[in-house]
């Protein structure tokens, strides 16, 4: 039957992990649920060599292996493997760009283009577009990191964008927005009178990010090893972890208002010092119970490229002057955790001390994975008579999302952030200007390790970091949630 729909998703690396493990079965959840267009045709491409059916074959495999097996309609799934078409692209090569037209064929109602590719086919595959008409206005790009490996090469691959797009054609995609707690921040923070006013240097001591992993390095040796811990994770997903907790309100929940606060946090970032941080790398040790190989064992060869980093951060503006960020982020650590903690000041006056009643002052946890929660740690007495003094005791106002969302489906990031690429909505999408501002601090770090002796530390695989990580926070007298 010949296509007569008009728009159309074109997959680049559509054979790759990220396409197997989450592109393609996000896309069959919004599928199921009746979610897109069911004219919208769904074009892979890369660059082996497959057909049509190949593709659907390579599809299925990957839905049977990642789609939980209670996700699985048979007959929807037939209906899903249909919409999928393929086309071998070698994308550094600008002929290939009109067969890949062809094959779209009709696409004026609409493209959206999920671009996941190594930096160096950015700006041959913006070219490529270009001189096949698939950059006309009824176009939006998705673009997955690595955006670069600092500011001149993120602005570089950013330049060739725009030379075929606008700025509001352009999705860069950090899938921790697309998560359901990250959005949720903001929920908290602005859907809630209680938190905001206490949210700010009066109030807070300090606040603490950790982004925890206990995988290694997963089959990504050579890409790891030349990224890095502090590029992988701080340079994204923890600076807009960062700027979500930290950004004045946003006017409305729109792009323009969001992105605007957020970049407005990170470009108040201060320059980090040198004790402010730690590079680790780890060991061999045990995770889960499980003996682990050390990073070296791992990669094969020496290598200076961290694992781990924690960073002591500060934000240079009135609202959060004198309240350190401890961040943190590694792989195989004692646990998978994402979690961020505000830890309030002390109450003014202990009114309990003379009868013996010590205070702990009130810290927030919010949990984004694996469980997700938010905790506030308040004071209570303990029932008693009090005749030797009043005991007064920590304990949790606990609030479990999973609980009380239970009958809402979890989904996975990536299809939330599919479905506001095809229907054009930019609001979970970083604009150029936040990724911009993000790599302007990081490349300030790293000027700061490579000009001093900045050694890279070792730590036990399964543990919480090197101890230097420990002490960045003790020598200030505060101490990790951990
Ligand atoms: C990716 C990093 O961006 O995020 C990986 O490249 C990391 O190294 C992953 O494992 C973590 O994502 P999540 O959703 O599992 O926390």
């Amino acid at each position: 039957m010949a296509d007569t729909s008009c728009s159309a998703l074109l997959l680049f690396g559509a054979t790759g992990d990220l396409s197997r493990r989450m592109l393609l079965p996000s896309l069959y959840a919004l599928h199921e649920d009746g979610l897109i267009d069911p004219t919208l045709r769904i074009v892979g491409t890369a660059r082996s060599e497959h057909n049509d059916a190949e593709f659907r074959d390579f599809a299925k495999q990957a839905l049977e292996e990642f789609l939980p097996a209670d996700r699985r309609d048979e007959a929807k799934l037939a209906t899903f493997l249909d919409r999928l078409q393929y086309q071998t692209l070698d994308a550094s090569k600008i002929d290939g760009f009109a067969g890949l037209a062809e094959k779209l064929g009709d696409t004026s109602c609409g493209l959206s283009i999920f671009l996941s590719t190594a930096p160096f086919l950015f700006e041959p595959t913006i070219e490529g577009l270009r001189s096949a008409g698939l950059a006309h206005e009824n176009v939006r790009i998705g673009l997955e990191k690595p955006l670069g490996n600092d500011l001149a090469s993120s602005r570089r691959i950013n330049d060739a964008v725009a030379a075929g797009f606008s700025e509001q054609q352009i999705f860069r995609i950090d899938h921790y927005l697309g998560k359901e707690t990250v959005q949720n921040l903001m929920a908290l923070r602005f859907a809630n009178m209680m938190f905001e006013p206490l949210w700010n240097s009066a109030n807070i001591d300090h606040v603490q990010i950790t982004i925890s992993e206990t995988v290694g390095l997963e089959g990504r040796k050579g890409f790891y090893d030349d990224t890095g811990a502090l590029r992988d994770m701080v340079q994204n997903h923890m600076l807009q972890l960062v700027a979500l907790t930290a950004m004045e309100p946003p006017r409305d929940y729109d792009a323009t208002s969001i992105r605007d606060e957020k970049v407005k946090l990170l470009r108040a970032l201060r320059p980090v010092k040198a004790e402010e941080m730690v590079r680790g790398q780890y060991r061999s040790g045990a995770v889960g119970g499980e003996t682990v190989k050390g990073y070296l064992d791992d990669l094969g060869q020496a290598s200076e490229t961290e694992t781990f980093v924690s960073i002591k951060a500060h934000v240079d503006n009135w609202r959060w002057q004198g309240v350190p960020f401890y961040l943190r982020t590694g792989k195989r650590l004692a646990e998978r955790r994402s979690e961020i903690v505000v830890q309030f000041k002390d109450v003014p006056h202990n009114i309990f001390s003379d009868r013996g009643g010590k205070l702990r002052s009130n810290r927030l946890v919010i949990r984004l994975q694996p469980e997700e929660y938010v905790r506030l740690q308040v004071m209570a007495k303990e029932p008693g008579l009090d005749r030797t003094g009043i005991v007064l005791r920590e304990v949790n106002l606990d609030l479990s999302l999973t609980q009380a969302f239970s009958k809402a489906r979890r989904r996975i990031a990536y299809e939330r952030l599919l479905l506001d690429l095809i229907e054009g909505e930019q609001t979970l999408f970083v604009r150029r200007d936040e990724v911009e501002a993000q790599w302007k601090w990081v490349d300030a770090i790293r000027k700061v390790w490579e000009g001093g002796d900045m050694e890279v530390k070792p730590y036990a695989a399964g543990s919480w970091g090197p101890n230097a990580a420990i002490a960045l926070t003790e020598r200030d007298g505060r101490s990790w949630h951990d």
